[in-house]
């Protein structure tokens, strides 16, 4: 399959939207869920590990999974003795992996996933019970938040409707809230962040 992050990997970090953005929904998760020392957790589309890093340092160990080699190779370079995330370059919805976490983030990836029902089933799966899930993406959108929507397969979420598919997963105590608005010169487009308990 092709990488469609390639290109992208090599000047990802470089955007100040994505940076703060990223740092913005790590401050949201750590008000949701007291992270520790002793979790593992998973971010589901790493890609260079802008918010996989911020919550590696509250945490005992992120792992991240990504599709993208060009992505997982710009996270490595990041990785330090001091902080690092294990990474899977893997689809796992398609592979799942065995490993169980206590937690699941991701950051701007569900509206590349094709299924979302597929996304949600796969995360319930490799978490522990008591587990959270924090998933940031797009509200709603008219298709003009990316230039070029090849790889998009949703403009944003409707709310209750991604409630729905997360609960039909099992998933309980599902929220979703507005946790920032990405100004770009053609709109503003919101940004949610969806919590929930297995
Ligand atoms: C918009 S980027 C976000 C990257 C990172 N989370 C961030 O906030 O900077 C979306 C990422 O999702 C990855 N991705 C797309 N489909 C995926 C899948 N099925 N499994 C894992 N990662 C996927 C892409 O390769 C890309 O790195």
């Amino acid at each position: 399959m092709a990488d469609l992050f390639k290109d992208k990997a090599k000047v990802w970090d470089s955007g100040s939207i994505r940076v703060n953005g990223a740092k913005k929904i790590a401050d949201e998760i750590r008000k949701e869920f007291k992270l520790h020392k002793q979790m593992q957790i998973l971010d589901f589309g790493v890609g260079t590990g802008l918010l996989g890093f911020d919550i590696a340092s509250s945490v005992g160990q992120v792992y991240g999974v990504d599709i993208s080699a060009e992505m997982i190779s710009k996270l490595q370079e990041k990785n330090t003795p001091e902080l690092q995330i294990i990474t899977y370059t893997q689809d796992i919805i398609k592979e799942p992996l065995k490993q169980v976490f206590d937690g699941v983030v991701s950051s701007m990836t569900l509206h590349h996933i094709e299924y979302s029902k597929d996304f949600f089933d796969t995360i319930y799966n490799n978490l522990k019970d008591g587990g959270f899930i924090a998933i940031a993406d797009l509200q709603a959108e008219d298709g003009t938040f990316h230039s070029d929507n090849t790889g998009v397969f949703h403009f944003g979420f409707e709310k209750d409707a991604l409630i729905k598919i997360a609960q039909e997963s099992g998933f309980k105590n599902v929220a979703f809230k507005n946790i920032n608005t990405i100004k770009k010169p053609q709109k503003d487009f919101g940004i949610f962040l969806l919590t929930a308990i297995k």
